[in-house]
């Protein structure tokens, strides 16, 4: 890594010469030393990220002298409540949520299950609800299941050629009739990147609600969930660099109104209205170790200084952005040129339009052959359709089968980019 010098003067003036320091990023994951882990290049980070020790740490911390019921009078209980408190507090700064806009359920899929079970008294006989079939099923069933209360669901469909969602198709499918809207902010096939902001837009002009899947776009930088203007945003933290957990956030003015699915007598006390059971508290802790490593990253990169915590996720993102540009756009390339393989999506990023996520398939060979060959090549991946089963019925591809997936993310280098360009040309 290069820093070049900068001129502060309340802020940086110039981040565009430093680069992600990759060895600095991977001395952060005990994996990369682990012996099981270390040999590998690891690609299947769609699937499940590492985690970095300060996550570790913290789960570790919490396991040997908190690990009681949080919230009562004694210490040990006293610190277990206000390191969950403290946590929830900082990953709601981190996307620009309010403490009571967020809560951390066990998976998306439940906490997207459970918020459509409060949704459903927002339905009358005739609503309509846009789904899209570019998404994980996760963000699908729960809303075509609305079908029940009388909901007219209407699918929007992806360009087949381009595998991309149309804003000019979804202008068309949008009525005064529309009361929700569930799109992925970025697909775990495609890859692409939705403008969930223009699509909360105009969303909104009709007065429906916007629920956006950010599974597959938050491992890439965390958004600024007021700046996309969506009611519901969604990601899974063990893909975000932490323990088996999801992130639900909402607008306080719509978790106000929804309906209890909780115990009866926590009515009214949301979030938790729409969190049944509640986080699990060992691995909601450790969730401040995520914190802890963002904001390493910045320190290392840029030194410590006052800027929000908001700002310094935005110049984060910039340069895991520029990396994952670096170690990705070689395999995209290589692929879209390949004869016999297919790629879906996009065969370059360009700012961010796209993220590392690369599926294809090829003409020759099962998906399963070729994802076990990228196996023997010492490359973690896998065939699957990554329950993204419409997406793929869409483009014809047997969803058994599925496609194979190579998920980058800012921690892979481009020695991992080498390796698996080898790999297929050996294939
Ligand atoms: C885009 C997307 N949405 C939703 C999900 C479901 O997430 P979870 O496993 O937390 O239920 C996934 C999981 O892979 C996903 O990739």
């Amino acid at each position: 890594m290069y820093k070049i010098k900068y001129i502060r003067i309340g802020v940086f003036l110039s981040i565009n010469n430093i680069k992600l320091d990759i060895e600095y990023i991977r001395s952060q994951f005990p994996a990369f030393k682990d012996p099981t882990c270390k040999d590998w290049s690891f690609f299947e980070n769609a699937g499940g990220s590492y985690v970095p020790q300060t996550v570790i740490d913290k789960l570790n911390k919490f396991m040997i002298s908190t690990k009681v019921q949080p919230y009562a009078d004694y210490p040990m209980s006293k610190i277990a409540g206000n390191q969950m408190d403290e946590s929830t507090k900082l990953f709601a700064e981190m996307i620009n949520a309010k403490n009571n806009e967020i809560l951390i359920g066990g998976s998306t899929s439940i906490n997207l299950y459970v918020l459509s079970n409060a949704l459903k008294s927002f339905i009358s006989p005739g609503d309509e609800i846009i789904v899209t079939n570019q998404d994980h099923e996760a963000n699908i069933s729960p809303w075509r299941r609305l079908s029940e209360s009388g909901a007219k669901i209407v699918e929007w469909k992806m360009n087949e050629k381009t595998a991309e969602l149309e804003i000019e198709e979804f202008e068309k499918l949008l009525t005064n009739k529309t009361k929700i809207v569930a799109v992925t902010h970025c697909s775990n096939i495609v890859g692409s990147v939705n403008n969930l902001k223009k699509i909360s837009e105009l969303s909104h002009k009709k007065g429906a609600i916007v629920i956006g899947d950010g599974v597959s776009f938050a491992p890439h930088g965390f958004p600024n969930v007021k700046n996309l203007d969506v009611d519901f945003y969604t990601f899974s933290l063990y893909k975000t660099y932490g323990p088996h957990l999801a992130l639900l956030y909402g607008k306080e003015k719509i978790l106000k109104q929804l309906p209890n699915q909780n115990h009866e007598f926590l009515s009214g006390q949301y979030p938790y209205t729409i969190n049944p059971g509640g986080p699990n508290h060992e691995e909601l802790v450790s969730l401040s170790g995520i914190y802890d490593y963002i904001l390493s990253i910045y320190n290392y990169h840029f030194g410590n200084d006052e800027l929000s915590i908001l700002e310094k996720i935005e110049k984060v993102n910039q340069l895991i952005t520029s990396h994952e540009e670096e170690i990705a756009n070689p395999i995209l390339d290589y692929i879209s040129c390949r004869d016999d393989l297919i790629l879906i999506g996009k065969n370059k990023i360009n700012n961010k339009d796209r993220a590392p996520t690369i599926a294809f398939y090829s003409k020759k060979m099962s998906s399963k052959s070729l994802s076990a060959l990228l196996v023997k090549n010492k490359i973690a991946t896998r065939n699957d359709n990554f329950y993204a089963w419409r997406c793929l019925n869409a483009l014809g591809l047997d969803p058994n089968d599925g496609v194979v997936r190579l998920s980058m993310t800012h921690y892979n280098s481009i020695e991992d980019t080498k390796n698996l360009l080898n790999a297929l040309k050996s294939i």
